[in-house]
């Protein structure tokens, strides 16, 4: 039978664009600079080919993994993005339904525009919390007891973003939340700038802390009982200086390619990373994720589990909820048939002997 619906990923991005604003869509879709990274991030994962085995029983695929305490059915999270409600009237209440519904883990951003209460409140999955650590401790110290309180079980610590990139779209759209729509979590902060505009293209920005160093891990990691995920890590050193602090698990990640240009390509990122680690903590990936076969690639380069940053906003976009939760499912869907064409049938057995190198034998 025909079906009318999108049939992968991709197919959301042009249905979503027609359901926003101008300004809306060069948020969600732009990169930083010339967007070289941006392109990277999907070109790498594509030439990244690879290497099936056949003839093994692949008749029970098993998707499933235990990550930071939860049992998750798929390695596939949503990865925190900002500004919800610039893509769907329901915003962030939208996508934590659409997570609940498929079982998906969800980390709302700091950046939400709806308060992190409503959003975990609507949860019926794991969610974690995407921290951008604040000049004022005070406040950021209250931001932190208000996601344990709301029942966050982990605290993403966004570290690539002293400033915000060169986002010459946003700059040109004159990207603002529109009337009606605020970053709800930064309420009071924000009642103390009231003229700041919401983006600041600039090395000052009131919502940014350009200052912050390691110590602001080991504050955060000694401030809380959650998990600390640190995301937005490229390099090994630093992935070791952050489990040294206390880190968790370390998210591999440029921003999508949003924050500093001309960065590698997340996958090309991800293997120093992970064999610095070497399984002591979790690694996860996010860059470019938009197939079933992205995520088997990204697993045998040595990341736990991917999170999917854009196509599930394209998703919102479309149909809210319900755009979420397809989107989702469609990935799974794809991994699934992936891992029986690569003759694996649970995730532990997706190394690098699935990479095709060109010097590879046999
Ligand atoms: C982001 N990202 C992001 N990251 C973060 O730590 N805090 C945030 O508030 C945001 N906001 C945000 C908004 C939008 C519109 C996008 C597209 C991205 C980055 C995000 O978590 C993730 O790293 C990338 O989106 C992953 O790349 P893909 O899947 O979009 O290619």
């Amino acid at each position: 039978m025909r079906t009318q619906l999108p049939v992968n990923l991709h197919e959301y991005e042009p249905l979503a664009r027609q359901n926003m604003s101008a300004m809306a869509w060069d948020y969600l879709a732009g990169g930083s600079g010339d967007e070289r990274t941006l392109a990277w991030n999907r070109e790498r994962l594509d030439a990244t080919r690879l290497w099936p085995h056949v003839l093994r029983d692949v008749s029970h695929v098993d998707t499933s993994l235990t990550l930071l305490g939860h049992e998750l059915p798929f390695p596939v999270l949503l990865a925190p993005t900002g500004f919800h409600r610039l893509f769907h009237p329901e915003g962030e209440l939208a996508t934590a339904r659409g997570a609940g519904s498929v079982g998906a883990l969800y980390t709302l951003s700091t950046a939400a525009t709806t308060s992190l209460e409503d959003i975990a409140a609507m949860a019926s999955a794991p969610i974690w919390f995407q921290m951008y650590v604040q000049r004022d401790r005070g406040f950021t110290l209250e931001l932190l007891r208000r996601a344990e309180r709301a029942g966050c079980s982990a605290i993403m610590f966004t570290v690539d973003t002293p400033v915000l990139g060169a986002r010459d779209r946003d700059q040109r759209s004159g990207l603002e939340l529109p009337p009606g729509i605020e970053l709800a979590n930064l309420r009071e902060l924000r009642a103390r700038e009231p003229d700041a505009p919401t983006f600041v293209h600039g090395s000052h920005n009131p919502f940014l802390d350009p200052s912050l160093t390691w110590d602001a891990l080991s504050w955060l990691v000694g401030e809380t009982k959650l998990p600390v995920i640190v995301k937005g890590v490229l390099r090994s050193d630093d992935a070791l200086m952050a489990i040294e602090r206390g880190a968790a698990a370390i998210a591999v990640s440029n921003h999508g390619g949003r924050n500093l240009d001309t960065v590698p390509a997340s996958i090309d990122a991800l293997p120093r990373v992970a064999d610095a680690v070497n399984r002591r903590v979790p690694v996860l990936f996010d860059g470019g994720v938009r197939r079933g076969v992205d995520v088997v690639k990204a697993l045998a380069r040595g990341a736990s589990a991917v999170m999917l940053g854009r196509p599930y906003l394209w998703g919102l976009g479309t149909a809210g909820a319900d755009g979420v939760a397809r989107v989702v499912r469609l990935l799974v869907n794809e991994l699934e048939m992936a891992m029986a064409q690569c003759g694996v049938a649970k995730l532990s057995e997706i190394t690098s002997a699935l990479l095709f190198e060109d010097d590879a034998r046999p």
